[in-house]
């Protein structure tokens, strides 16, 4: 059996919790964490059936850095990374004996509380390579659904992303026959192998599923009540998403820090990962950060991901920040595209989201040359080094032209007994196109952004589909 070490310190650091998305204060709730030592793998498995064609592309090490990112946005110290070469999958550890022993070592040495492996890893399994290496062990989706419930904001989506947490669980109950351990935080994935005096049995899960699907229809029944609210903003909603790691939340801090305006009262309402921003034309908007995106989203877990992704669904214009330097750039921006209209937002990403190049610092010359001809060619996408700060007053110039461009796509189908909102449009914009059929009127309209929002908020969300 191959393998091939990887250095663990190398290149940017995303296994320093403090870089990724720590710059978001509250993003993450540390009394849900057990902060441990942890040893990322990635099993390289080329035969890997369950692998996308666009995940199947991409480097193992370039994974490798997805999953320590992962690992450290929920505040495990990375002390370790490898990708191992795994050419014939074993039922019982995944791994093969002499890699299972050698792993086992590194975790010894280096003190490991915590091995992240990279993909998914069965009950069985899992338990026998938590024996064999005395540290608990954490797969694909229970890392992701550890990262969705630290984001998850709402009540919402805490419940949701709980829902899947708990189908997780049960299903490794009934396959295996195990007893889960107790919990200590966050979602379970990540108590101690010294904790399990609580057996969870099934039948304590299933009543937990049952009652969180009670609390869902209430919370969805309140749902309207807080779109509402928000409605009362009157001011375009910009939602910045993407690839986890692409900088996201570094473009959020460099925009508002800079062009930031504040109405306390306003804002001490709105979550903290949204912030208003002056644009140079002195239309005031709200910017959003968002999760990140990642690939091989398990399918379960799609409607954990769109609960904490609400404001994305309802923004005036989605911003996409890619990182352009990454070797896998065109890869993600299919996922995350892909991801989008599974959460339903196919037209939008037909239409062709706007888009941000960050990273551009990161490129040499020939490669800064070659992307910078393409950014003159493109039509909606603009570059940046959130971190240096190079483009970024270009990104703001870009918004705004984008608004403007969004106020020109203002589709909306009205009732024509619904005279009220008919001549509000005619009044407040300029309808540039009308088509009746039978008792609807089809309208595209030219309005201005804080106008949409105050159609919306009087007429509600009228948007043809
Ligand atoms: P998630 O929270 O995982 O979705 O990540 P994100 O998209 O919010 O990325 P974040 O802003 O946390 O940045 C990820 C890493 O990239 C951090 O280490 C940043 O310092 C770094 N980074 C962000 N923008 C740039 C850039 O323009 N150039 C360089 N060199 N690094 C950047």
């Amino acid at each position: 059996m191959t393998r091939e070490p990887n250095q663990p310190e190398g290149g940017s650091s995303p296994a320093d919790p403090g870089e990724a998305g720590g710059d978001a204060p509250g993003r993450v709730d540390p009394r849900n964490y057990s902060s441990g030592r942890a040893l990322v793998v990635h099993p390289d498995l080329p035969q890997n059936g369950q692998a996308t064609a666009g995940a199947a592309r991409r480097h193992a090490d370039a994974r490798l850095e997805e999953a320590k990112g992962l690992a450290a946005a929920i505040d495990l110290r990375v002390a370790g990374a490898e990708v191992v070469r795994v050419d014939r999958p074993q039922p019982a550890t995944l791994f093969g004996r002499g890699a299972v022993e050698r792993l086992g070592e590194t975790v010894l040495a280096k003190a490991i509380d915590v091995v992240v492996v990279d993909a998914a890893v069965s009950p069985v399994q899992q338990r026998n390579l938590e024996r064999a290496w005395n540290a608990k062990v954490i797969d694909r989706t229970g890392l992701i659904l550890e990262i969705f419930g630290a984001r998850a904001r709402t009540k919402e989506g805490q419940l949701q992303v709980e829902l899947a947490s708990l189908n997780y669980q049960r299903s490794r109950l009934v396959r295996s026959w195990t007893h889960l351990e107790r919990q200590r935080g966050g979602y379970g994935f990540l108590g101690g192998p010294g904790e399990s005096q609580l057996e969870i049995d099934r039948r304590i899960i299933t009543d937990r599923i049952a009652s969180i699907k009670r609390d869902l229809a209430q919370v969805r029944r309140t749902r309207e009540l807080h779109r509402k609210a928000r409605q009362r903003v009157p001011y375009p909603v910009i939602a910045l998403v993407g690839y986890t790691n692409a900088g996201k939340s570094t473009l959020f801090n460099k925009l508002t820090r800079s062009e930031a305006f504040a109405h306390d009262m306003l804002f001490a309402t709105l979550d903290p990962n949204m912030r208003g921003l002056k644009l140079p034309s002195g239309q005031e908007v709200i910017l959003s950060d968002t999760v990140g995106f990642i690939s091989d989203l398990p399918t379960h877990l799609v409607a954990a991901f769109r609960a904490t992704l609400e404001e994305v669904l309802e923004a005036d214009l989605v911003l996409h920040v890619r990182d352009i330097s990454h070797p896998d750039s065109e890869a993600q921006k299919h996922d995350v595209e892909n991801v989008l209209r599974e959460l339903g937002m196919e037209r939008t990403v037909e239409r062709g989201l706007a888009e941000v190049w960050n990273k551009l610092d990161l490129l040499d010359d020939k490669r800064h040359q070659f992307v910078s001809a393409q950014l003159a060619r493109a039509e909606r996408a603009v570059g940046c080094s959130a971190l240096t700060g190079e483009g970024v007053e270009g990104v703001l110039h870009f918004i705004d032209g984008e608004l403007a461009r969004a106020r020109d796509l203002l589709e909306v189908d009205i009732d024509l007994t619904d005279g009220a909102a008919l001549s509000w449009l005619y009044d407040h914009g300029q309808v540039l196109e009308r088509r009746d059929e039978g008792h609807v009127a089809h309208l595209k309209v030219s309005l201005d952004p804080a106008d949409r929002a105050r159609f919306q908020r009087r007429y509600g969300d009228m948007a043809a589909q």
